[in-house]
């Protein structure tokens, strides 16, 4: 049930934070659902103990949040060097390979990710998957610069099956278009494959500005699990 799932959500986000954040840290926040859980944690312990911590943000929902919860914003121009980045994923499989990008943030999410000491995911029990595909139906999400979203959808599909189909806006009449001005393509793909190589080869087609799939990348996974374990 959906409140078993926040809940869930919820304790995944306090471990992770009490665990991986310390003081003076330079601290990745993620993007999505569950991370609002991890800054409301954040923001309370860095008030009950006085941290000294400095946020750098992954979208334009994770800025909102940190200045929402009265945390220090800064950027990777003054700090690229993070201690550690916390964030969702809409899938994970048995080698933490990830899904991301179901909010349309994987590209921002990617380079905080990659710039951060330690990777630290967080999710409830629904995001735990052997393979790849089987809980999360929706594809990989792959940026795309707007102009190339049909030759980077024929590309993928003729190399690796499936459908790549253009993310569509709820409330308004067009694509969704991401906090980097670009075009979301969501590939359904049919069967697990390389995901490692998968990744290289779509970021190689040009016109493509990342991809969901995070491999080798997440060092650890928190899931909230439905009999309120960690
Ligand atoms: C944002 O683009 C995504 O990568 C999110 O990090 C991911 O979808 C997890 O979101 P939830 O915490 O809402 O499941």
């Amino acid at each position: 049930s959906t409140v078993m799932a926040e809940e869930a959500k919820k304790l995944a986000a306090y471990a992770a934070v009490d665990n991986h954040i310390q003081n003076n840290q330079v601290v990745g926040v993620g993007s999505g659902s569950t991370i609002v859980y991890a800054v409301d944690r954040l923001a309370e312990r860095v008030r009950q103990e006085k941290l000294n911590i400095v946020c750098i943000p992954t979208s334009f929902q994770a800025r909102q949040l940190i200045l929402q919860h009265g945390l220090s914003l800064s950027d990777l121009d003054r700090h690229p060097d993070l201690d550690v980045a916390i964030d969702g994923a809409d899938e994970v499989d048995d080698s933490l390979a990830l899904i991301k990008g179901g909010g349309g943030c994987l590209t921002q999410e990617k380079i905080v990710a990659g710039c951060a000491k330690h990777f630290i995911v967080i999710a409830d029990y629904r995001k735990d998957s052997k393979a790849l595909g089987q809980q999360w139906k929706k594809g990989v999400p792959v940026e795309v610069v707007p102009m190339a979203y049909v030759p980077v959808s024929r590309a993928i599909t003729r190399r690796f099956g499936g459908e790549a189909v253009l993310r569509m806006a709820v409330s308004k009449a067009g694509p969704v278009v991401t906090d980097n001005s670009n075009f979301i393509l969501d590939w359904k793909f049919e069967h697990a494959q390389n995901w490692k190589e998968v990744n290289t080869a779509i970021k190689m087609i040009p016109g493509v500005v990342e991809t969901g799939l995070f491999v080798g990348m997440a060092e650890r996974v928190y899931f909230g699990m439905e009999d309120g374990s960690v």
